[in-house]
């Protein structure tokens, strides 16, 4: 793909184009090797490669009945890159690659900056003073005119700004005051049809105004705590299709009444180092 072939006007308007396409990263050297959220704190080195490897595939196989999914090659020393959600916010070709928080992670961002500009798309990058972790903590609004992006924990509210400017959209920012909560994208999905999956008690009380001015009552799917630690607002997508690890059957009748279909994956070995679907992917512009 080069820059000068994104057109993004017409792909609206040729089926062939409508599939959306995502990024993922084979678990390869997934490991739960340091601690750097409140969910891997008791699991160093307890995940099991055989199983993270069957849950990955089981979400790849999905995910690629209803979606065009791409891949970046896995790195030694790298066990967290499975989490390509974390490799930055892409839209129309224009890529701002993450800046991670902890050392920990920061060598991906070379690996993930090679792979954005081999596929021809446009890498911006922030100071390393301002931390930013990517569609982790930053979602589009659903007609791509708002940037949800959250900050308190990882992401930095200076970083609001260069988004705001990068893709010339409006950004509303939301406060994370919940440790477990420590992404955007394991408390808040925005969905089709201009619903939203969330979790309220993530947020402070001016962040769930926004939300709520936003999203009218009938729109809102609140998600309740014991749903929302199994990561039930880490979902993923597609239409009406909605990917997520096992959450209550209360839960998926919520969401079939709001006209989805929620399909559960288990993802628990995932869930050792703080992630589950919707952590896995990264939606991205097709690649030629
Ligand atoms: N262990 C990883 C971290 O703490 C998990 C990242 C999950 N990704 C996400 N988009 N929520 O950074």
């Amino acid at each position: 793909m080069s820059t000068q072939s994104i057109d993004t006007g017409p792909a609206f308007l040729l089926p062939a184009l409508a599939r959306p396409a995502y990024l993922m990263c084979s678990p390869r050297f997934y490991n739960v090797s340091y601690i750097i959220n409140p969910w891997m704190e008791g699991n160093l080195h307890t995940s099991s490669h055989s199983r993270a490897t069957k849950q990955w595939q089981h979400l790849y196989e999905a995910l690629a009945e209803i979606a065009d999914v791409h891949l970046v090659d896995p790195q030694p020393g790298s066990p967290d890159m499975v989490f390509t959600a974390n490799a930055g916010l892409e839209r129309n070709g224009i890529v701002v690659l993450s800046s991670f928080l902890h050392v920990e992670r920061q060598a991906e961002e070379e690996h993930f900056r090679q792979w954005f500009q081999r596929a021809g798309y446009n890498v911006l990058e922030l100071p390393r003073e301002v931390p930013f972790e990517g569609e982790g903590d930053a979602l589009f609004s659903l007609d791509g005119e708002y940037l949800w992006v959250g900050y308190g924990q990882r992401t930095a509210q200076a970083s609001h700004p260069f988004l705001q400017r990068a893709f010339d959209v409006e950004v509303i920012s939301l406060h994370l005051i919940d440790p477990r909560f420590y992404h955007l994208d394991t408390c808040f999905a925005p969905l089709e049809e201009g619903f939203v999956l969330y979790f309220p008690e993530a947020f402070d009380r001016a962040s769930l105004d926004r939300i709520e001015a936003f999203y009218s009552p009938d729109k809102r799917v609140v998600v309740a705590e014991q749903d929302a630690v199994r990561f039930a607002c880490n979902a993923i997508n597609v239409g009406q299709t909605i990917l997520l690890n096992e959450v209550s059957t209360e839960l998926v009748e919520r969401l079939r009444l709001a006209g989805f279909t929620a399909l559960s994956i288990p993802l628990d070995e995932f869930l050792k180092a703080g992630g589950a679907a919707k952590c896995l992917v990264m939606k991205i512009l097709p690649v030629a």
